[in-house]
């Protein structure tokens, strides 16, 4: 297994040191265009691996060549969000870079599954499946996985319960349209509509809307990477491990969910292909219609780019 991560900055260093010390690639590559940074952050990395006890090889490169053959590519390229931005702000920008790096990467990994985490994130992964002209089930978008892990994590704080006990899905495109569900939000698995009042989970799903800038605003120069990372990470695992977990993904869909030609995150089974099936629940009018409304804010963001 080699895997390959581009961007070497928040996300994509720390993602690819939680890839190394879980040991899910022999070869791990970090990539990014600042000359030094990827050599300076692998090699690093890999003088902490006699310590750590991890066998992965870590490289850094600013160099496709090395990134030859690899079976899964991490996207994590871009500019990140500083305070007053929105996602779609960096639409331009990381539009033109993640169409450059995907072209590049492809040329050396044909056979790769694409893990997208660029923002605005389910724009870049169909700038990443378009311009790669792979599958659908070959790219596939992080955000959903991140944001539940939000909403489970202020679930927990709010109950003062283990994590552990506590599930969440969160749904839609990964902006202010997001679709927490709580009917299919859980701990211990019981529905959390049977645990908390209605004012209650509407001020959590406030705070999981609004998870990226809450972090954004006291980091100041960046945006979230610990949570981001592990969230690619397990999507990798599932990949990686052929486990087959169902986890909320942004996948272009053809018709799932009564949505076409839009990439929104939906709950899908990642294993050793990728994407290998859509699971379709069943919604409430509400919850289809701010599905529908998020796929139609990210199909107007669409619309907006020159590729
Ligand atoms: P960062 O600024 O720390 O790192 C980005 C890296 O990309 C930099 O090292 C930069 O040199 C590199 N880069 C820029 N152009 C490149 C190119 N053409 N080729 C290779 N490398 C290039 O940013 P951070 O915090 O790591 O975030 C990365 C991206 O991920 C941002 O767009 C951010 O908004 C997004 N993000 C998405 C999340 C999600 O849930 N989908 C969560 C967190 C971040
Ligand atoms: C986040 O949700 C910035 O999209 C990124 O933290």
């Amino acid at each position: 297994m080699k895997i390959t991560v581009i961007g070497a900055g928040n996300v994509g260093a720390t993602a690819a040191q939680r890839i190394a010390e879980k040991e899910f690639a022999n070869e791990v590559v970090l990539i990014d265009v600042i000359e030094g940074l990827p050599q300076g952050k692998g090699l690093d990395m890999y003088e902490s691996a006699p310590v750590e006890d991890f066998d992965s090889r870590v490289i850094g490169t600013n160099s496709y060549n090395e990134t030859a053959n690899s079976d899964i590519v991490l996207l994590t390229a871009g500019i990140a969000r500083k305070p007053g931005m929105s996602r779609d702000d960096l639409q331009k920008t990381n539009a033109d870079i993640v169409k450059s790096c995907t072209e590049q990467a492809v040329a050396k990994s044909p056979q790769a599954i694409i893990v997208v985490v660029s923002n605005p994130l389910d724009v870049m992964t169909y700038v990443a499946m378009k311009v790669s002209g792979f599958e659908r089930h070959r790219v596939i978008g992080m955000a959903g996985v991140l944001d539940s892990a939000r909403f489970r994590t202020f679930i927990a704080m709010e109950m003062n319960v283990s994590v552990e006990d506590v599930s969440a899905f969160v749904l839609g495109g990964h902006g202010d349209s997001m679709v927490p569900l709580p009917r299919y939000s859980t701990v211990a698995g019981i529905p959390l509509p049977d645990l908390m009042d209605q004012a209650t989970i509407d001020r959590l799903v406030k705070r999981t809307r609004d998870g990226g800038i809450e972090i954004v605003n006291y980091l100041k120069t960046g945006s979230a990477y610990y949570a981001p990372s592990s969230s690619a990470v397990q999507m990798i695992e599932s990949i990686v491990k052929n486990k087959k977990r169902i986890l909320p993904c942004s996948v272009w869909l053809k018709g799932e969910y009564g949505l076409s030609d839009v990439f929104v995150g939906v709950p899908v089974k990642l294993g050793k292909n990728g994407m290998e099936e859509i699971i379709q629940i069943k919604l409430t009018a509400d919850e289809q219609a701010a599905l529908n409304k998020s796929a139609a804010d990210v199909k107007a963001s669409i619309a907006k780019l020159a590729l």
